[in-house]
């Protein structure tokens, strides 16, 4: 774990005499992660950010001189967006939108709305003639395939609630082409059909399918197809296994007979997790170390009300330990060295745990548990209210390693 968030975790121990409990954003690493991003990307290739990985403002914020633009999939989200830009590029998506989501998006000005069924698109025609403005759609495809990488969550090549299916692409087409629909337009195909994708080759061999998808249908339909979002889904490692190697992707993909293909096409990519998931961490105290039968448990200030990730997943989360001084009680300090050791949390579940059987050298009860790749999904996706404990402090890492 990298010097300044050891620096940082010390500071904030020294500042509080409560027990830590933080989440830390290094945003001048999202933003550098960011720049070397976009450094191998080919050409007619754009960068998107899906905003649930991580819908924090300051993320946002940081993250808007780089991307084209941002991947909304809510009402919610797509205000998030707006409070930190007026006129940035929004790729409007995800299932079940109401009316009252579609015509704000359509006030909004959103790029394009995905339009996940065929009842979705009937509204949303009706809605945007009412309005009188005229909207740009990507119609989000289900794919009849067998041949997408095997990950932990799948969207699509299977029966899901994601996208329409493929067989009723001719379907979808006649209705945007009925003489009824005076504002919608076809600009292209959304695909999301997978998370958490380790395979750089795959994800080229499935984005090639995709364009030829495409081209078929372009052909078929005699279609004017100006974009095609192949989605997120990079994937991003929580144990010693490698990541997903982006420059080997983005390499690979510069050489595909899809990106040959494209012709005056641009291809979107919308990842959350591959931009923000390494720059997160989610630290929190040790309150107690336990002994029940031969088994230790370190109970923590924090837990899966803060960082749910493991418990959805079912994986135990990379931590480091960061040792702290401070022991104020006339009593000796608990301690296990050379040890197994289950992390839980505050909570009265036994589902409250963030790894199992850890090896640690050396934990005491007040040192501070360090969650890395806590940046995306985290926070975000776990229940903060249950039990009622206080919300973790927020930190953020700023360029020559300040914070706030
Ligand atoms: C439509 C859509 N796009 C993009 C993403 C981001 O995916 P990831 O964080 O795996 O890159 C998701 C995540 O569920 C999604 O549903």
């Amino acid at each position: 774990m990298n010097r300044n968030i050891r620096k940082l975790i010390n500071e904030m121990h020294d500042q509080s005499k409560n027990p830590i409990c933080a989440y830390i954003y290094d945003l001048a690493g999202i933003q550098k992660h960011v720049s070397d991003m976009l450094r191998t990307m080919p050409n007619q290739t754009n960068l998107f950010y899906a905003i649930k990985a991580n819908p924090d403002k300051r993320i946002i914020q940081a993250l808007l001189p780089l991307v084209k633009g941002f991947e909304v999939a809510s009402i919610g989200e797509l205000i998030k967006v707006r409070d930190v830009s007026k006129s940035i590029p929004i790729l409007f998506g995800g299932p079940g939108k109401k009316d009252y989501e579609l015509e704000m998006a359509i006030r909004e000005n959103v790029s394009y709305i995905h339009i996940e069924s065929l009842l979705e698109l009937k509204k949303l025609i009706m809605l945007a003639k009412n309005s009188r403005k005229h909207i740009q759609v990507l119609l989000r495809i289900n794919l009849r395939t067998k041949t997408l990488p095997k990950t932990k969550i799948t969207m699509g090549g299977r029966p899901s609630q994601f996208g329409i299916d493929e067989q009723l692409i001719e379907e979808a087409i006649s209705i945007l082409k009925e003489q009824e629909n005076t504002h919608v337009h076809l600009s292209g195909f959304h695909f999301h059909s997978l998370s958490n994708n380790m395979e750089a080759e795959l994800h080229v061999e499935m984005i090639n399918h995709y364009i030829k998808k495409v081209n078929m249908w372009k052909e078929t339909h005699e279609l004017d197809i100006k974009v095609i979002n192949a989605g997120g889904g990079f994937g991003v490692s929580y144990d010693d296994s490698p990541g997903f190697d982006w420059k080997r992707f983005t390499s690979l993909l510069a050489q595909s007979e899809g990106l040959q293909n494209l012709g005056e096409t641009q291809l979107y990519f919308e990842p959350g997790r591959y931009i923000v998931a390494d720059y997160g961490y989610y630290v929190a105290e040790v309150i107690d170390l336990k002994m029940s039968e031969a088994h230790c448990f370190a109970i923590l200030r924090g837990g899966t009300h803060h960082n749910r990730l493991p418990a959805s997943w079912g994986h135990n989360h990379p931590f480091s330990v960061v040792h702290l001084a401070r022991w104020s009680y006339p009593f000796q300090r608990p301690e296990i060295t050379n040890s197994k050791v289950t992390i839980v949390g505050e909570l009265c579940t036994p589902k409250d745990r963030l790894y199992e059987n850890a090896e640690v050298e050396k934990l005491r009860v007040g040192d501070a548990v360090t969650f890395m790749k806590s940046g995306a999904y985290c926070w975000t996706i776990s229940h903060h209210d249950f039990l009622g404990h206080p919300h973790p402090n927020f930190y953020y890492i700023t360029e020559g390693n300040h914070y706030e």
